[in-house]
């Protein structure tokens, strides 16, 4: 197994991530398209989909141990407070009650950069932490919760990014309200130039709002000690992550610890991170000698476990006569919650389009509320409402029909780095994209629809990341029976990781997939590999499986050549046994082999290769939408969204089209009904539940189409396959925005689009 050790980066969520380590050298010969594949492409069902639908599946949240107690969190009631006592007395007293943490009796542990600690006698935000129980039961810890008193002295807040910059603005933290002290600047070329050298110069500003991840399954975990070795049970996206901020965090030994996510009710980003209450339950766990768990409710998920921070973008370009873009700026602003994180939204901005004159300026601003969190998609999803409905606008300036008016400043190289792409094959994409919606045949000219129901077609486009990339490994293990053991560097956040690893696995080695087990998500048994995040599990592990199965495949025919004595060239591998080519008479299965061998298990390490070097690796596609405004109630109704991707090799169309109906899905919730809404009066969330909070229902889910125009980026890796869970959603607000202008002539420029905001726009 060539190995070696090399510098390289790649793109994760919203940023490069630059990394040492170890990769895969071997060359395998290129697959061709799905067509020539056996089991990779197919629309294969998850091979945990029984285990899922009839219920015996164990989520985090259905971890039950015996003597397990259960523990609950008490937020803060105020927006920004100190804390001046708490007297935990009364609820100590009620029966069953075992232990409680606030401050002032537990350690003090760094959290978010160090900006807070687990526990905090300064709470910035609704919700904050200040206190845990631990009780018999949830509900007596619920109880419990209600019986804590506690005096708060309350400080005056701030609510938005405008508040937030106010030279007189309360500072959330003493070093001020913008995270990292100044604005992200980007440039290139000279934009006074590219401005002068313009026929036209137009701006405008957008707006979107706060969302919530909102998975099905809550934030929880459960802690057990044995001796002194920990196991935690974690709803996370990223077992290692926990397993390291668990052990810096209670000063042990990473062998002292396991981190198990059997199966997960979605992260969509929110579940990146470690969550005090995974330490909470840790501490309490070790404390009591009890199996602990702790659940989020939804309630406080709305407040602290992480949203898509809201943006107001000031976005500004020239054009030629002819509609060639000569200059482009940005300015953004986005309040990130009490603690750093980041709100930037211009990645879609700085990389979409052929300019080289470019300017963008990203203020990421500190206020009293819950705070930001990678979103799916973090920056691109509210990125691209704004860049696609500006660019529509443009197109109209320039009197060119917005597919056009794409294609002409279409960038054949990355706009960054000027290096040439992997595969871009978004023209393809239009090109499907166009055809299904109907684009030249079905478009009317904008707001020419008669009568109060009122049709529009329009489109945006996306670029994701998504080259995923090394260090990821997948050991694989052949036991005497032939059947196998994948064990995958990653856990299955919902998306079907389980499935494709079987799938690449079965397409090298030809053992069916009711011969496999994939175990994933247990940091004591699994190989290294990436968080479940920034679409990179696919194309980071399922190289990595190939090489697995390839050495694997080496590892018989040198053994099959061994026992029948003939030299490796003269035999060929076939369904799960080694034949020699020129001898009918001479073969053997994988069973005799190992039994001839004295051997019970064969086993091999599959490394992911280094990303080629000197090009720009994304994924690329489009969203059509077609709408029906109702113009007398406001109200937006989407007939059809066509879905129009170069995504690499699709692995699994099952689950590859699972996705994108998600991500549209999800996309049509921020684009149409998602908002928190914080009262600025108070600081408190108004909606934290789903009656206040709307998401789609199947309701409001159109008629779902999807091309994936590309067949392989072999260039890439022995898989040819790029990320897709975020492409999938970044599209959908700005093709339904612009599909809305396309019915009624006025253009929503803030999210979500709902009906008071239609009909305004319609009648103001
Ligand atoms: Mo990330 S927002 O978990 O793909």
């Amino acid at each position: 197994m060539p190995r070696k050790i090399v510098k390289t980066k790649y793109f994760f969520e919203e940023d490069y991530r630059e990394t040492i380590a170890e990769v895969s050298t071997d060359k395998y010969e290129d697959w061709k398209n799905n067509d020539t594949l056996k089991v990779v492409g197919k629309p294969v069902s998850r091979i945990d989909g029984y285990d899922k639908v009839s219920g015996t599946a164990k989520y985090t949240f259905d971890v039950d141990l015996p003597g397990m107690v259960h523990a609950r969190i008490l937020g803060s009631a105020y927006p920004n407070a100190i804390i001046k006592k708490i007297n935990i007395k009364k609820a100590k007293q009620l029966e069953g009650v075992l232990e409680i943490l606030t401050f002032e009796n537990t350690p003090k542990i760094p959290w978010y950069n160090n900006s807070t600690f687990l526990f905090d006698s300064h709470v910035r935000c609704e919700g904050d932490e200040v206190a845990a129980v631990v009780a018999e039961s949830e509900c007596i810890a619920e109880e419990a919760l209600k019986l804590i008193e506690v005096e708060y002295e309350q400080l005056p807040f701030v609510t938005s990014s405008n508040g937030a910059m106010k030279t007189d603005a309360v500072k959330i933290h003493d070093n001020g309200n913008i995270v990292g002290g100044r604005p992200a600047e980007y440039s290139r070329g000279n934009v006074d130039e590219g401005f002068k050298e313009a026929d036209i110069v137009f701006e405008d500003t957008f707006d979107t709002q706060v969302a919530v991840h909102n998975p099905t399954e809550v934030h929880c975990s459960a802690a057990n000690w044995d001796g002194n070795k920990l196991t935690v049970w974690d709803s996370t996206q990223g077992v290692f992550a926990v397993r390291n901020v668990v052990s810096a965090s209670l000063g042990l030994p990473e062998s002292d610890v396991t981190v198990i996510t059997k199966y997960m009710g979605g992260g969509f980003g929110g579940k990146l991170e470690t969550g005090k209450y995974t330490i909470i339950a840790a501490l309490l766990a070790r404390d009591l000698g009890k199996p602990v768990k702790i659940t989020v409710n939804r309630k406080q998920m709305n407040l602290i476990t992480g949203n898509r921070p809201d943006s107001t973008q000031s976005l500004k370009a020239g054009i030629k006569k002819d509609g060639t873009l000569t200059a482009m700026t940005l300015t953004s602003y986005s309040a990130v919650g009490a603690y750093p994180s980041w709100g930037g939204c211009s990645g879609p901005f700085r990389s979409i389009y052929k300019c080289g004159n470019m300017k963008t300026t990203e203020y990421s601003l500190m206020i009293n509320a819950g705070r930001a969190r990678a979103f799916r998609a973090p920056g691109h999803v509210q990125g691209t409402f704004a860049l696609e409905s500006f660019i529509d606008e443009l197109a109209e300036k320039a009197g060119i029909d917005p597919l056009e008016f794409r294609l002409k400043n279409y960038s054949e190289t990355d706009p960054n780095s000027g290096n040439p792409y992997t595969t871009k094959l978004l023209r393809e994409a239009y090109k499907k994209g166009s055809e299904a919606i109907g684009w030249h045949q079905k478009r009317k000219a904008t707001g020419s629809d008669t009568g109060y129901l009122k049709r529009g077609i329009g489109m945006a486009t996306q670029i994701w990341g998504g080259s995923g990339g090394p260090p990821a490994y997948v050991t694989l293990k052949l036991n005497s029976d032939g059947s196998a053991i994948i064990l995958g560097g990653s856990q299955d956040i919902g998306t079907g990781t389980y499935t494709f690893l079987a799938q690449v696995v079965s397409e090298v080695l030809e053992i069916p997939m009711n011969k496999m087990q994939v175990i994933l998500g247990n940091t004591s048994s699994i190989p290294f590999g990436p968080e479940s995040g920034g679409s990179t599990t696919a194309p980071s592990l399922s190289p990595a499986a190939r090489d697995a199965a390839e050495q694997m495949k080496n590892k018989i025919m040198s053994g099959a050549s061994a026992v029948l004595g003939l030299p490796e060239n003269e035999l060929i591998y076939k369904e799960a046994a080694v034949y020699a080519i020129n001898d009918k008479s001479k073969s053997i299965t994988i069973p005799d082999l190992m039994h001839r061998m004295h051997e019970q298990m064969f086993i091999t390490n599959g490394a992911r290769s280094v990303n080629p070097e000197h090009y720009a690796i994304n994924s690329f596609g489009a969203h059509f939408a077609e709408v029906e405004v109702n113009t007398e109630t406001g109200k937006i109704k989407i007939l059809k969204i066509v879905a129009a991707h170069d995504i690499g090799r699709v692995l699994n169309k099952k689950t590859v089209e699972n996705q994108f109906h998600g991500g549209i899905i999800q996309g049509i919730g921020f684009a149409l009904m998602e908002e928190r809404i914080l009262d600025a009066n108070t600081g408190k969330v108004l909606n934290t539940d789903f009656h206040t909070y709307k998401i789609p229902t199947i309701q409001d889910v159109p008629e779902i189409e999807i091309h994936v125009v590309s067949t392989g980026d072999n260039l890439l890796s022995n898989t040819g396959v790029k990320g897709m869970g975020e492409p999938a959603i970044i599209p959908t607000a700005g093709a339904i925005a612009n599909a809305v202008y396309n019915a009624i002539g006025k253009r929503i420029k803030s999210l979500p689009m709902t009906p008071d905001k239609v009909l305004n726009a319609l009648y103001s």
